[in-house]
């Protein structure tokens, strides 16, 4: 097989523990064909490793091992196993979580989520859409999933030249599947939601924010009520906020199939609702912010940034002293210490005085992998108003 030659400083970013090599740092790749995996050398011919090949990402390597082995189908297998052992205990508690998180699993652009037996695909490089047929028949073989299905519409694909679809792989999933979460019940629509189904990464913020959310409670970006109807039974009662009708709908759906009699839902852009609820004169003593990513590149940081500093600033006037702010960015441009620094300035603005309760990330089915700082892309902060 033809090797990739790579320079010194994308050799260097292997060996530090990354596992990209972009565009500007291949040096020789001509024999390379477009989704193989190539063995990678340096500018001295010093093997690095072996690599997914990309001839249209900026990210024209994502390195599977750094050992000179084969990969082959058992190579394949262990790593599948390997991800679901290392999520034994979270199976235990859920029928829903992430069984493979990409780069986190040294699964560099695969993605598989699973909803009570049935699994969501992401193949989402050249190199893994090109071994898709072969991952999904040791899927089948290796785990017996009820069905599969590709979401492969995310925009990525588009950056590595590969078409959007989506659509059953396997079996005949059922449109609708329901899922159970610490004792909360879920309808999930993989096909035809946001994400594969649900925000598996809050999974475990649910829970934290279940321990100290009280009183009157907001839930701003509630989807399909993930967090509203975890902290139904520690609050007096909820309200739950998305401007897509569809996902109030479902949130709706779900606070039935909970008999959460407290909670409520309103279809509303959130910016719009807390300047209204604060020209009203509203109150809170818990209130949650998860939004969409406001940034979702280094160029666009600073406008990012004003969005997540105005929906903190307006909670925090709403919030009763004593009461609980759970705020959350997805974005990975942002970082904990300017999540940290920018919620300190709403403070400011707000005359609050906040004290941090806890700092979180992602669930754990969604781990960080060191030395890959973008599989660190959740922050979630829980901060209590003292004055
Ligand atoms: C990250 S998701 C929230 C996930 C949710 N908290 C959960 O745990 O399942 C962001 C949500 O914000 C909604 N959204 C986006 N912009 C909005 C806006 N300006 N006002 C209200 N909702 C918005 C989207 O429809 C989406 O459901």
């Amino acid at each position: 097989m033809a090797s990739v030659k790579i320079s010194t400083r994308g050799a260097k970013r292997i060996r530090l523990g990354h596992l990209w090599v972009y565009r500007s740092d291949i040096r020789d790749a001509d024999e390379a064909e477009p989704g193989a995996i190539v063995p990678v050398v340096d500018d001295a011919r010093n093997f690095v490793g072996q690599a997914f090949y990309s001839d249209r990402s900026q990210i024209a390597l994502r390195f599977l091992t750094v050992r000179d082995e084969a990969i082959d189908r058992e190579w394949w297998r262990g790593r599948l196993h390997a991800c679901a052992a290392r999520r034994a205990s979270i199976m235990k508690q859920t029928n829903a979580y992430r069984l493979v998180y990409s780069e986190a699993d040294l699964l560099s652009s695969l993605i598989v989520d699973v909803y009570d037996g049935h699994y969501v695909l992401q193949t989402l490089s050249q190199g893994a859409d090109r071994i898709q047929d072969q991952l999904l028949q040791l899927l089948i073989d290796e785990f017996q999933p009820l069905s599969i299905v590709e979401l492969n519409d995310a925009r990525v694909r588009q950056l590595e030249g590969l078409e959007l679809r989506s659509g059953a792989l396997h079996g005949d999933g059922p449109p609708e599947i329901e899922i159970a979460q610490h004792g909360v019940k879920f309808i999930v629509s993989p096909r035809a939601s946001q994400k594969t189904g649900a925000f598996l990464d809050q999974r475990e913020n649910y829970l934290a924010a279940r321990r100290i959310a009280h009183g009157r409670a907001l839930d701003c970006f509630t989807f399909n009520g993930g967090f509203a109807l975890h902290i139904a039974g520690s609050c007096d009662n909820v309200i739950g906020i998305d401007i897509s009708s569809e996902a109030v709908a479902a949130a709706e759906r779900n606070a039935q199939l909970n008999n959460a009699g407290n909670v409520t839902f309103q279809t509303a852009n959130v910016f719009d609702a807390l300047r209204e609820m604060e020209t009203a004169g509203e109150r809170f003593d818990t209130i949650i912010l998860d939004p969409p990513a406001f940034t979702k590149s280094r160029a666009t940081v600073k406008s990012g940034a004003r969005g997540y500093k105005e929906i903190n600033l307006r909670a925090l006037k709403l919030l009763n002293t004593g009461g609980v702010l759970i705020s959350c960015t997805c974005s990975y441009h942002i970082s904990e210490q300017m999540f940290l620094d920018l919620i300190a300035d709403a403070a400011l603005d707000a005359r609050r005085r906040l004290q941090i309760v806890e700092k979180r990330g992602q669930s754990s089915d969604h781990p960080v992998l060191l030395g890959v700082p973008e599989t660190h892309y959740l922050k979630c902060v829980i901060a209590r108003v003292i004055t």
